[in-house]
């Protein structure tokens, strides 16, 4: 949710902020900017839209300096066009800023009578209040210190002073934020996939840090502005950007992925050899009373699948709440609880919110995230990793079913600590986890039935998701999936509930997809799916070989998944589902890796 780089450098900048902000364009994509200071001089240019047209821009009018700011925008304040995009100037100062200035009102009306302000951004508060603060005689480094003082809210930024060419300024709070070091040259960046083209060595700030960076140091300061030393991190894995290979986009290249992508998860939370679950080093299964899993979209999906993964193996209660009303609500929250945070960034505002929630409260606190150098992973008492690798579509595919896969095998690993899985039973569910990138495969050749359904589908105002169980959490992933990306208006039920109220909606040809593998609760379903039949919907049916056996002339369409056992079964219906939505979204011309309105990474609440 918005992106910021900075660099300190020996040499021109340009270049390199501009490819630090297209590796950082998962952030937002509403607008970008970038500021340089030419010989002391500050100097900008900004653009509506994606980084390309930031690029055209500076083809046309190049920007040359050796210090330099840049931002890639995903709008809170202000609509997203030239004017409202960062940097923001006021005077001699020009911020970039990741976060939400909550007093911005209130400062604006205090310093009304003395600035005009040109922009509808919280963010140009900032670079005025600092660039009051140096008419008022104060030095750079004490009208940064004390300007931040007046600000509320979440940010991470960076900051730069006209006449001022050796720094830039830069401060964390409640927003990612690291520092690169080079051999002659210093980095500031949202994070380490900003910097990896520049520099594995990262110093992330804590929170209400604050820095000073020059060509070749910085000094970090925290809270109550006392120097203070942050621990050097080695960021592995090379600069390699994650790149598209044949494929056209991110989003189908991620989904291939997911073979091996669940293969990685596998390994690091089951023993092939021995049919067992690895149980993470902290987790006391055993002694607690309660698991909670809080996380927002996709991963709060995940989350909602583990539920009864949890509850049926491992015999304990579960409550999974959505991250933006987690606290809120005063949870009431026992000290025997495993709080889980699901987050493929690992920086999810509302969801690392929770976890700091959770974590005063006493809580034993774990973070299940992709990125392992993320604020989540860092602040929890236990890491867990999914090993999905990057993943750069905005719409979460492998994240998902990784994160599916790693709930899987703690789930048995409850089973096991609490003695209500036999060891029979965890060999049995072990082995169908190990098979399930097999299983993926399989299912990734349905894909040109899944295409051939699309083009129709596509021509959709709307539709609906079924399933019962663990496919209800499915449903709603699917309907999430093909509404984010193909822009299609789609609703997923519990199958039970249609009949409640929404099935007012279904109409001749309205689609709905019903997710219903051979199981204890099919039949059901399937009641559900004919009643739904009668008033005119055209229905895909999402089903396996025994279930197609049995309903084949019921549905419109069927797609047959491999037979699996019932426990993986979800993981296998991810790919569907995530097909489904790729297709429909390709026939309809949308920008499938970076949809309308979203960020991959959403930092504000
Ligand atoms: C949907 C999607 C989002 C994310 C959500 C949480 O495809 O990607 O719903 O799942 O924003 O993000 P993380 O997992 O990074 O906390």
């Amino acid at each position: 949710m918005c992106g910021i780089i900075g660099i300190v450098g020996s040499t021109d900048v340009t270049d390199r902020l501009v490819d630090g902000l297209k590796r950082l364009e998962y952030r937002g994509y509403d607008s970008s900017g970038i500021a340089v200071l030419d010989k002391g001089v500050l100097k900008r240019e900004r653009a509506e839209g994606k980084i390309k047209a930031l690029e055209a821009k500076l083809k046309e009018t190049p920007l040359d300096g050796s210090i330099g700011i840049a931002h890639t925008r995903w709008a809170t304040h202000g609509v997203p066009n030239e004017n409202n995009a960062h940097p923001h100037f006021a005077g001699r100062v020009g911020v970039v800023h990741n976060g939400i200035i909550e007093n911005f009102l209130e400062i604006r009306k205090k310093l009304g009578g003395k600035r005009t302000f040109t922009t509808q951004t919280d963010t140009e508060v900032i670079a005025h209040l600092v660039d009051l603060a140096l008419d008022s005689g104060l030095s750079p480094i004490e009208a940064f210190k004390t300007s931040l003082k007046e600000l509320h809210g979440a940010y991470a930024l960076g900051l730069i002073i006209n006449d001022n060419p050796g720094y830039i300024f830069a401060a964390r709070a409640g927003s990612p934020l690291a520092l690169g070091i080079g051999e002659t040259e210093m980095y500031l960046g949202s994070d380490a996939t900003a910097l990896a083209q520049l520099s594995q060595k990262l110093v992330y700030l804590e929170e209400g840090d604050w820095a000073v960076i020059t060509k070749d140091n910085y000094d970090i300061f925290d809270k109550d502005d006392k120097p203070v030393e942050r621990p050097i991190t080695i960021i592995s894995g090379g600069p390699a950007m994650a790149e598209k290979g044949n494929y056209r986009h991110f989003m189908l290249k991620e989904i291939y992925e997911q073979p091996e992508t669940i293969g990685r998860t596998l390994s690091n939370y089951i023993s092939d050899f021995h049919r067992e679950t690895n149980i993470p080093e902290g987790i006391d299964f055993k002694n607690l009373d309660r698991v909670i899993i809080v996380a927002c979209g996709t991963a709060y999906y995940a989350g909602a699948v583990a539920k009864y993964w949890f509850e049926q193996i491992g015999g304990i209660s579960v409550e999974v709440d959505i991250a933006s009303e987690f606290r809120y609500r005063k949870p009431v929250l026992s000290q025997n609880s495993l709080f889980i945070a699901v987050s493929q960034s690992g920086e999810t505002a509302d969801t690392l919110a929770a976890l700091r929630y959770c974590k005063a409260s006493g809580l034993k606190t774990a973070a299940l995230v992709n990125v392992m150098t993320s604020t989540m992973a860092r602040e929890a008492d236990i890491a867990l990793p999914i090993n999905a690798g990057p993943e750069i579509g905005v719409a979460s595919t492998k994240a998902f079913t990784s994160q599916l896969t790693a709930l899987a095998a703690l789930a048995l690993a409850a089973g096991r600590s609490r003695n209500t899985l036999s060891r029979d039973g965890e060999i049995r569910l072990s082995r169908s986890l190990i098979e399930t990138p097999r299983l993926v495969t399989q299912t990734l050749e349905l894909d040109s039935i899944i295409e051939a359904f699309a083009f129709d589908f596509s021509k959709a105002k709307s539709a609906f998701y079924l399933g019962r169980g663990p496919y209800v959490p499915l449903a709603f992933e699917g309907a999430l999936k093909l509404k984010e990306i193909s822009y299609i208006h789609a609703e997923g039920y519990a199958a039970g509930e249609l009949k409640h109220g929404p099935i007012a909606l279904i109409e001749d040809g309205t689609p709905v997809i019903v997710i219903a593998p051979y199981d204890n609760l099919y039949e059901k379903t399937i009641s559900n799916m004919q009643e739904v039949s009668a008033r005119g919907a055209r229905i895909l049916l999402i089903t396996d070989a025994a279930g197609a056996k049995i309903s084949e002339e019921l549905a419109d369409d069927l797609i047959i998944v491999p037979t699996c056992d019932g426990f993986v079964a979800p993981i296998i219906i991810a790919i569907v589902v995530q097909l489904l939505a790729y297709h429909t979204a390709v026939h309809l011309g949308t920008d499938v890796d970076q949809p309308r309105n979203l960020a991959k990474s959403v930092t504000v609440e």
